[in-house]
């Protein structure tokens, strides 16, 4: 803790000096996870921002959607003693490392920009550890979309689908017209992220009960498995190959045509937006069927790492300033496919699936229908997450044949991971 306070006087003297113009701010190193098109696309916009206040950028791109990969460079870069000034991070993770002591603090730069009026609690509750801010909030995704070829769902003569009844017509018409129905790629956070619709799809009180409150009745119970029978019934529209595979290139998939619909967070929508394509002509979004009027979430942070040196300190408070700007917020979120982590952001420059996604995450969170997406990192904390991601891909990968035993054994896996 007392490294903690350490690193609070010195980021604070550090704001001042560099606001005096006495310690100029270095670059910044930063490690992410955003390299898909779409992704690099928003990123940029950041780059050039902060080029543009004199920061200086360098990269530390790791690979690998959803950000395993990343976390685990972390791990290695923080052991060797050598942490990067910013890492992207989600969730729960930004609060294990905060525990640690190893993130440095911003309260300066948020009390004197007024950070806590304007970020909604939801983000707070990542953002904050102990009452203080350890991570900038970049925006805020949701999961609980589908994107759709909109020539694909026209051929098939059906309406956009508000249940899974409807969704399973839809299905089988695209399956009849010879396209893949659902593109999807193989990866235990892509399985994850489908389920976390099936499961919001049961019941909000439920998704809570299962994904928040870790309530072992609602995790083996029949809800738990009629979630999963949808699961083994959504696998069937899968292709052959789609183990593995990257999820931009399942949203490629959609693009081109090859592939009717995707389950997938608004990052895809950045697919679609960098490939050209227009909401409302070339796709549409829609709530995942059942889950309208609810919001599953993961916001992207920076959180900032307790680093020597006044200049870089400087920088970290000059980068979190420069991402909570309401300028930035507007022009890194057209891209990226989410929306502000500020609520005081116009959707002035937003899309019609931007204006959907302010308005349903405003209304959601009004509503009490605002929950963390467990898929990614802001359900529960990673040893749950990964105990989640153990039994929905071994239900994707044909281990259980019915939902009931899969629900009993996902109730085991997160009680021997609490
Ligand atoms: C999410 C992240 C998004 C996007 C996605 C795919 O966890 O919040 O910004 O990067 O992974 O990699």
């Amino acid at each position: 803790m007392r490294g903690y306070f350490k690193a609070k006087m010195t980021v604070a003297a550090a704001l001042l000096a560099s606001t005096a113009g006495m310690a100029a701010a270095e670059d910044v190193e930063v490690l992410h996870w955003w390299t898909s098109g779409g992704e690099a696309a928003a990123l940029n916009v950041l780059k050039e921002d902060l080029a543009g206040k004199g920061i200086g950028w360098v990269d530390m791109p790791v690979a690998g959607g959803g950000g395993e990969a990343a976390m685990t460079a972390l791990r290695a870069r923080v052991t060797a003693g050598d942490p990067p000034t910013a890492v992207q991070m989600l969730g729960f993770d930004i609060q294990d490392w905060a525990k640690e002591g190893a993130l440095g603090n911003l309260d300066a730069v948020a009390q004197a920009e007024g950070w806590d009026a304007v970020i909604p609690a939801a983000l707070q509750a990542f953002s904050k550890y102990d009452g203080h801010w350890i991570a900038a909030p970049v925006n805020v995704h949701s999961t609980n979309w589908v994107w759709i070829n909109k020539a694909a769902l026209d051929a098939t003569g059906l309406g956009e689908p508000t249940n899974f009844d409807e969704l399973v017509a839809v299905l089988d018409k695209m399956k009849e017209a010879g396209i893949t129905p659902i593109a999807h790629g193989g990866q235990a956070w892509q399985d994850a992220t489908i389920f976390d619709a099936l499961v919001l799809a049961e019941g909000t009180d439920f998704y809570k009960a299962a994904f928040v409150d870790l309530d072992p009745a609602a995790l083996g119970g029949e809800k738990m498995a009629a979630a999963f029978d949808k699961l083994i019934k959504l696998r069937s529209y899968f292709d052959d190959n789609f183990s593995g595979r990257d999820w931009n290139l399942a949203s490629a998939m959609v693009i081109n045509g090859e592939a009717g619909m995707q389950f997938m967070g608004d990052w895809a929508k950045g697919e679609f937006l960098k490939a050209g394509k227009v909401p409302g002509t070339d796709f549409v979004c829609i709530r995942f069927p059942g889950t309208q009027g609810a919001v599953t979430f993961n916001s992207d942070q920076f959180a900032m790492f307790n680093v020597q040196g006044e200049g870089k300190q400087a920088a970290q408070a000059a980068m979190a300033s420069a991402i909570e700007s309401p300028a930035f917020q507007s022009a890194f979120n057209v891209v990226k496919g989410s929306v502000p982590a500020r609520t005081d952001v116009p959707d002035t420059d937003f899309d019609d699936c931007g204006k959907k996604g302010m308005k349903d995450l405003a209304e959601a969170n009004t509503a009490g229908t605002l929950f963390g997406s467990m898929a990614h990192g802001h359900g529960a904390p990673a040893a749950v997450k990964n105990a989640t991601y153990d039994v929905i891909t071994a239900v994707v990968n044909g281990e259980y044949s019915d939902g009931a035993s899969a629900a009993t054994a996902l109730a085991e896996a997160v009680a021997a991971a609490q």
